[in-house]
């Protein structure tokens, strides 16, 4: 059954921005991964991945984001990495789970030299981490979004305007049917 409304894509892609906004028009709670993250661990993503390495936070990922799916329905934003995991891929093709769609060149204009960004490395490092995420972005998801060119606003209105047309009744709660916009 499909729960939580989960958005996925490449580091810069505007999963906090977007989620944010999602849940404010669904009233629906939203849980940012990489804030809940350092919010349990008590430390930073950039701690982590410098004490503990990659491999160590894809773990931490895999754990919270099941933790949180077996919760209430919510808005999830993932970290981008979160598809490295088959086990989070899984998870994710059981909610409504959106890939949020930009173009490498748009991406890496936004997170060059962010050093909040472990993986935000070098272009060419960065490139190749985005080609090879793609058919997992791809596989993981139940819409892909093209967001070139269209405003927050443009986005989520997408995605709702999808939800409306699925049986969303098993999102007890489900303010779709009070929202204004058409
Ligand atoms: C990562 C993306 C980050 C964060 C971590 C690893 C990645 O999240 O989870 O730095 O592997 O792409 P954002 O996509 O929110 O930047």
């Amino acid at each position: 059954m499909k729960r939580s409304i989960c958005l996925i894509g490449f580091m810069g892609s505007g999963k906090t921005t977007i989620g944010q906004k999602l849940a404010e028009a669904l009233g629906y709670r939203w849980v940012d991964m990489d804030q809940y993250i350092e919010a349990q661990e008590g430390c930073t993503i950039v701690e982590i991945f410098k004490q503990h390495g990659e491999a160590y936070f894809r773990r931490l990922e895999y754990k919270y984001l099941k933790e949180l799916v077996a919760s209430p329905p919510m808005i999830i934003s993932t970290g981008g990495g979160a598809i490295t995991t088959p086990e989070n891929i899984s998870i994710l093709q059981e909610q409504y789970t959106f890939y949020l769609s930009y173009p490498f060149e748009v991406l890496y204009k936004r997170i060059a030299g962010d050093e909040k960004r472990p993986l935000a490395t070098n272009y060419e490092e960065i490139l190749q981490r985005y080609q090879s995420r793609q058919e997992f972005y791809k596989i993981a998801s139940y819409k892909c979004i093209d967001c070139l060119d269209q405003r927050v606003e443009q986005v989520v209105d997408e995605i709702i305007s999808i939800l409306k047309k699925e049986d969303f009744s098993e999102m007890e709660n489900s303010s779709l049917h009070d929202l204004k916009r058409n």
